[in-house]
């Protein structure tokens, strides 16, 4: 990948820039707890977006995006906002600095990754904390906290994507550790890490390679939902609701704003279970809990597909200790903790069951714990 876009960025720009690069994530438990304040335990990657940068002394932004072929020109005024997608975060980043009081001049960038898009690793969220710490390097000495970096990422998708997302993506992208897992508290944003190897096991990531494109932005109709149920029972997020509140007022709202509520509520507990669990090294209820959690996306929050749905049956007549969809949902992969011995049987039965099903076989990625967002230097 440092090849191909030093050789894009000689080319187009002539002479070299730095590297930057940043993780996508994936997460262990706690789905769509983040913009309910509760918690959630993700870990970056090995995948990632990596960009060389220059200034170029001027006001605007060249940007050329390998993997898209694709060019993009533009000023840094709310006004000068391009139309490619991809260039949209680029320049969300920018803006949402400047609008921290933050210093970006004009650059020029090649940019490349290898995070599946449409996987639900957040390969965007990776090119936001990419943006987001290059800028912090070259044009601010690094004086913009790494949680700001997290909250520019987050504002670019809510202010220039229309993605009324959570923390969690972003806080992974730049906070990640090799090896480690982070428990976020998304309400104080306190956050601990978690030393993850666990003996005897292999998380997998099984992907699907769909992606359920639904009309009138799930996602945030999720999080409305979630609003919805929290301003009705007085409290500012779900993170302070209980199933008794919520029971209370079950006749006050819509059958399907309780269930999504009932989801959350029941997500944020699993999600401080399986942390004990974790450092017990008891595996069985860290499993339990992902099949769990599995169930409340698919019957309750209503995130699944069918074939994430079948994945997670495969995994399940396979032995396989834990399996759930991970992500926002719709489509993308499966997370699966798997007993090394069962490993390779359940990767052929899952491979085969589901070509013959669809026609098609799912990607097979192995977790590899990694660190965050950084200059990169030739690892
Ligand atoms: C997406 C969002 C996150 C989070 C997850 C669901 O990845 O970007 O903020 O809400 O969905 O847990």
């Amino acid at each position: 990948m440092k090849e191909k876009i030093n050789k894009a960025f000689n080319e187009r720009f002539s002479g070299a820039g730095t590297l930057y690069v940043a993780p996508g994530r994936f997460n262990l438990i706690g789905e769509h707890t983040d913009y309910n304040g509760g918690f959630v335990f993700p870990g970056a990657i090995d995948k990632l977006m990596m960009a060389e940068i220059r200034p170029n002394g001027t006001d605007k932004v060249r940007a050329y995006s390998f993997d898209l072929d694709d060019y993009a020109e533009f000023g840094l005024n709310e006004a000068d906002a391009p139309t490619q997608s991809w260039a949209r975060y680029i320049f969300g980043v920018c803006r949402e600095v400047l609008k921290r009081g933050g210093k970006v001049e004009g650059f020029d960038t090649a940019f490349a990754g290898n995070v599946p898009l449409g996987a639900g690793l957040s390969s965007s969220a990776a090119l936001e904390s990419c943006f987001a710490n290059a800028i912090n390097d070259i044009f601010n000495d690094n004086s913009i906290d790494k949680f700001e970096l997290a909250r520019i990422g987050q504002s670019t998708e809510h202010n220039y994507c229309g993605v009324n997302c959570g923390i969690m993506d972003q806080f992974a992208s730049v906070f990640g550790k090799k090896d480690h897992l982070m428990r976020l508290d998304c309400r104080s944003m306190e956050f601990e890490y978690f030393p993850f190897k666990p003996e005897g096991y292999k998380l997998v990531l099984v992907d699907s390679v769909v992606k359920h494109e639904l009309a009138d932005s799930p996602y945030n109709k999720r999080r409305a939902s979630c609003e919805r149920v929290a301003k009705r029972l007085g409290i500012e997020t779900l993170r302070d609701a209980t199933m008794e509140m919520l029971d209370a007022i079950k006749t006050d709202i819509t059958a399907e704003d309780y269930f999504r509520a009932k989801f959350v509520i029941e997500e944020k507990e699993r999600v401080l279970a399986v942390c004990d669990a974790l450092v017990a090294g008891d595996y069985d209820t860290v499993g339990r809990c992902m099949y769990e959690t599995h169930h409340g996306l698919s019957k309750d929050y209503e995130v699944s597909c069918e074939e994430l749905d079948y994945l997670n049956d495969i995994a399940k007549e396979c032995g396989v200790t834990g399996s759930r969809i991970m992500g926002g949902g719709f489509g993308g992969c499966t997370v699966n903790l798997v007993k090394d011995e069962l490993y390779e049987p359940f990767i052929a039965t899952v491979k085969e069951k589901f070509k013959a099903r669809y026609g098609h076989e799912p990607k097979i990625y192995p977790v590899v714990v990694s660190d965050g967002a950084r200059i990169y230097e030739n690892q």
